[in-house]
């Protein structure tokens, strides 16, 4: 996307350095037109009529007329054309940008990386899941399990081996992360947290990203609808189940 913005750019350069070209030649040329014609001296010479003087100046101004709105003709349709390109492409390069930066926060707070908050020091080295059992939210009961493995979280309540059976779609991780769960403390600076929203949107982002690079697209609920659909269902037929006396 971008090699076509700037395909288009180097276009219009051109084109605008052509015209500018022609136009300095028009100029050279028609002043040596003129001094080929120039025997008697300048000031020996009659002064143009009123009328003389009019004419060449309206149909140059109307000239300039017409190129500029030839050149907004071109343009304007043009930048239209281009339009959802560069949008699209400023998007990835946002993205980028925000994964970068959830990368740094995920790992721990050092001088080198002061984005730091360290979800890997429960998730594990490269968030593949924690080594140190925590208490059970509801019993108190300790070693009750390990804080999950988050390169697979965009499988959610689909992954096949239970990973994740609360997650249903891309808000239910953002709420965790807010909110807090159990041993899962709170991130968001509403809920007591240390993170602010567009800390912790680059951190969903860049697990969004990680995991979507593992986790097959047809179980992918934060990237596939279908998935998220699919999600949805499984998640109100065990609800319904639970309900049951
Ligand atoms: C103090 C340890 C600890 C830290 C630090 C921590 N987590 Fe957690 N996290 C947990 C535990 C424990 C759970 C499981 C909670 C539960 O299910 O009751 C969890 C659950 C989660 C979940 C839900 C996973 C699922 O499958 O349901 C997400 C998402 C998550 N953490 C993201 C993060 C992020 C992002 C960070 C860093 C900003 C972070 N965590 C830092 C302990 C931690």
């Amino acid at each position: 996307m971008l090699a076509q913005t700037n395909t288009t750019g180097i276009i219009l350069v051109g084109l605008g350095a052509l015209a500018f070209a022609l136009s300095i030649a028009a100029f050279v040329l028609r002043n040596r037109a003129r001094g080929r014609k120039a025997e008697v001296p300048n000031a020996l010479r009659p002064g143009p009529a009123d009328a003389a003087l009019e004419t060449p100046l309206l149909n140059r101004l109307q000239g300039w007329g017409v190129v500029l709105m030839t050149f907004f003709v071109i343009w304007f349709p043009l930048q239209w054309l281009f339009e959802p390109s560069r949008n699209l492409g400023q998007e990835n390069e946002l993205r980028t940008l925000a994964i970068g930066r959830g990368a740094q926060a995920v790992l721990p707070y050092s001088a080198d990386n002061q984005l730091g908050v360290g979800c890997t020091r429960c998730h594990g080295n490269e968030l593949k899941g924690g080594v140190v059992p925590y208490t059970d939210p509801t019993t108190g009961v300790p070693g009750y399990g390990y804080p999950p493995n988050l390169t697979t979280i965009c499988e959610g309540i689909l992954d096949p081996t239970g990973g994740h059976p609360t997650i249903v779609s891309v808000n239910d991780i953002y709420q965790v992360i807010q909110q807090g769960r159990g041993d899962m403390p709170s991130w968001s600076i509403r809920y007591a947290g240390a993170l602010d929203d567009q800390q912790i949107n680059d951190i969903v982002t860049y697990l969004i990203n990680i995991s979507s690079q593992v986790v097959p697209n047809d179980l992918n609920i934060c990237t596939n609808p279908d998935a998220q659909a699919k999600a949805l269902a499984l998640a109100q037929k065990d609800q319904v189940v639970t309900e049951k006396p």
